[in-house]
């Protein structure tokens, strides 16, 4: 699948596109059953909420399962990326965001390059990280919020936000957020299932809590140029894969129809 000039042009400008119906509600429903036996597994790579029992982040799904594994190399994520990004990228980071009915946590104002940088020595503001909505997101249950246009500074002051949730993030401080929503606004992502969304490193952008009893889980693939991989290896393996190998993309129907995986 390639990205149109157009598409091309609304990311440059805007940091961050939508890609609606990018996979069909049957390819959904393959990746939804796929998860309650993972979010089951007693592992360090799942991650709950501060408060309450339910799973706030579940990390390194490509290792853990043959479907996601697929997932991780979907063309349809793969291809877009690197177009924007170049033809060598790696497998950074494979999650599902879970953000349960009820209990689902904020994330906090944020860009991704200043954790991939200050924690994982990213060089580059280059890495994207391509999502797909799991269920559908309204403006009641978490959407992310972006900042259209904030991508377009320099790397913005960050703090180190170790107590607001149960994940350690570097975030963007309220009076730089004022700014940054004076002058480009607040674009929340909403879709039906399937839907895709592609935004960059620099991209400020958070979610709410949820306090609806509507879940929203979200598939994040984070992609980064291999020649821009990580020179530090502080935190553990499944918040950034140190397999540096070019990931290839695999036939469109290799959810629904693995053989054609190979
Ligand atoms: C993130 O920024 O990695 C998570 C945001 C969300 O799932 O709402
Ligand atoms: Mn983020």
């Amino acid at each position: 699948m390639k990205l149109s000039d157009t598409q091309l042009e609304t990311f440059r400008r805007d940091g961050l596109l939508i890609l609606p119906g990018l996979f069909s509600a049957a390819e959904v429903e393959a990746i939804r059953t796929a998860m309650p036996p993972l979010f089951a597994e007693d592992s360090e790579a799942n991650i709950a909420e501060k408060v309450g029992t339910v799973p706030r982040t579940i990390m390194g799904l490509h290792r853990r399962s043959a479907l996601f594994d697929r997932l991780a190399r979907h063309p349809r994520l793969v291809e877009p990326a690197r177009q924007i990004a170049g033809p060598e990228l790696y497998i950074q980071q494979v999650k599902v965001n879970v953000k349960a009915a009820f209990e689902g946590d904020a994330w906090q104002w944020h860009y991704d390059f200043a954790t991939h940088h200050r924690d994982d020595g990213v060089p580059k503001p280059q890495a994207l990280n391509l999502h797909i909505l799991l269920d559908e997101v309204s403006h009641y249950n978490g959407p992310l919020y972006f900042i259209p246009g904030s991508h377009r500074h320099e790397p913005l002051p960050t703090f180190h936000d170790t107590a607001s949730t149960s994940y350690p993030l570097w975030v963007v401080d309220r009076e730089t957020v004022r700014e940054l929503v004076a002058a480009g606004g607040i674009a929340p992502a909403l879709g039906p299932p399937g839907t895709g969304l592609i935004f960059g490193d620099l991209m400020v952008h958070g979610s709410p809590g949820n306090m609806s009893p509507w879940d929203r889980a979200i598939f994040s693939l984070i992609l980064n140029p291999v020649a821009n991989a990580q020179t530090a290896f502080a935190r553990p393996e499944h918040k950034h894969h140190t397999d540096f190998t070019p990931v290839a993309p695999l036939a469109d129907d290799c959810l629904l129809e693995p053989a054609a995986a190979q």
